[in-house]
């Protein structure tokens, strides 16, 4: 068994938090001490207000997904609520996989009663009676936690035939991953569910109109989900009050690299990144640069640390809070190594189904490896290559089938034009 990630939030407690409240105060197997701390009030109001409130009090939250694609929750709901073809289908996407991403571990292991009954919430909103919690292979403590979770719901009448004696049939099944990171796109995720290789579907048709088994399908990351709970816990309105216009809520990050205090912290959108650097120790002195967003994301200079952590703000600066990481890079570190070390992941974790990112990924390695191991010993050399990289780099963006492919080249590019490297 490893170390339990919950250890690493370092404000477990303070009352200002939303999604982490609970983490490091309720007891991970006491499904009473989880009630005791308000857990299920959230289901009791979505019976009440029925699947149509739910959406609808989803949508006027404003909530975005949180797995890196900011898509509104509430419309996922309707569209797949509107379906007529039959099964839906709920599938949690818990193969959090972006190197440097391990928030939903925290919520999983410190928390599990929560995903359950926000998995519960969606499946009821969505009309689904089975959802699917594909669980990142390699999180063997979320999944104990998670298993014998839910066996105590399946007795006490909180999944089964009758959920809460209200006529929702309603059970979760978990399925591990097997270390694929491309098992998170989710349509290869499906692949992988139904048994076969896990390789991306062309979208559209998205998986709201055709998902698992041809189905429709609601795919929602960990922390999307448990967002639904404090929605309906203090309504709509309060919710979005939260944040700033556009980007409603809390955001958890998870910070790594170069700080004194590394770990999950949760935010209201709209704090900058200076002030969540100052809550991980940054030293400013010898602040290189902060990756957000993840290897797909973009770099950010010492000199643009205001910038408002918000969907819209990254955005519009040229990066991405993607699913929230913070990644921080001080002069001890050496650039080209930390370029090459993600062109060497994408291209390990490419499919190989599609030209553009199969062979891109490989030059694009090639490249950058040609340049760390010259170290500015040939100017001109390195120049080819820069240009053989923009030019990779674009085919692959314009035409991979999937994201993997479409942003393997996002770091390299920001780190080009945003940092100088190699200038
Ligand atoms: P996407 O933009 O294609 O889709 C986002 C979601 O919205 C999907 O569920 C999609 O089905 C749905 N959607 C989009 N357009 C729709 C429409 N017109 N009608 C109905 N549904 C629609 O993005 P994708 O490829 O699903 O995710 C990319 C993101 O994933 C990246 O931003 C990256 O940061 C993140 N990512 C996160 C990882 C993690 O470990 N959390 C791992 C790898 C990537
Ligand atoms: Fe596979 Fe890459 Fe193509 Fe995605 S872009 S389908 S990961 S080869």
């Amino acid at each position: 068994d490893e170390p339990s990630a919950a250890a690493a939030v370092p404000q477990a407690g303070d009352p200002g938090l939303v999604l982490l409240r609970r983490i490091g105060t309720v007891d991970p197997a006491s499904l009473d001490d989880y009630r005791a701390q308000g857990g299920y009030a959230a289901l009791r109001r979505a019976f009440e207000l029925g699947p149509a409130g739910v959406i609808r009090e989803v949508t006027d939250s404003g909530l975005l997904g949180r797995g890196g694609a900011a898509f509104p929750t509430g419309r996922k709901w309707q569209a797949t609520a509107a379906r007529p073809e039959q099964p839906h289908y709920l599938v949690c996407n818990a193969d959090e996989s972006e190197p440097g991403t391990f928030k939903d571990r925290v919520l999983m292991e410190g928390d599990p009663y929560a995903l359950i009954e926000a998995m519960t919430i969606a499946g009821y909103a969505i009309g689904a009676h089975r959802g699917y919690l594909y669980l990142r292979g390699e999180y063997p403590r979320a999944l104990h936690r998670l298993r014998h979770a839910l066996a105590r719901c399946r007795t006490r009448g909180l999944l089964g035939e009758d959920v809460l004696g209200q006529g929702y049939a309603f059970d979760i099944e978990i399925r591990r991953g097997a270390g694929a990171y491309i098992c998170g796109e989710e349509t290869a995720l499906f692949n992988s569910l139904e048994g076969h290789r896990g390789e991306p579907r062309s979208k559209p048709p998205f998986p709201v109109e055709r998902g698992l088994f041809g189905k429709p399908t609601a795919p929602n990351n960990v922390e999307t989900l448990v967002n639904v709970l404090p929605v309906l816990g203090m309504g709509a309105s309060s919710y979005a009050a939260l944040g700033t216009g556009s980007s409603t809520g809390t955001k958890l990050y998870c910070v790594s690299g170069t700080v004194r205090r590394p770990g999950v912290y949760e935010l209201p959108f709209g704090a900058t990144l200076d002030e969540l650097l100052d809550l991980a120790g940054c030293e400013r002195e010898r602040l290189r640069a902060v990756l957000l967003g993840g290897a797909a994301g973009g770099f950010v200079r010492p000199d643009e640390l205001d910038l408002p952590l918000t969907f819209e703000g990254t955005r519009a600066a040229g990066t991405a809070l993607g699913s929230g990481v913070v990644l921080v890079l001080d002069e001890s570190v050496p650039l080209p190594l930390v370029l090459l070390r993600i062109a060497e992941f994408f291209r390990d974790e490419s499919c190989g189904q599609c030209v553009p990112c199969r062979v891109g990924t490989v030059r694009q390695e090639e490249a950058l490896r040609r340049i760390a191991e010259r170290a500015g010993s040939d100017p001109h050399g390195t120049a080819d290559d820069i240009t053989l990289l923009r030019d990779v780099g674009q085919a692959m963006r314009d035409a991979s089938i999937c994201g993997l492919g479409q942003t393997a080249w996002n770091a390299v590019e920001s780190a080009l034009d945003r940092l100088g490297a190699y200038a």
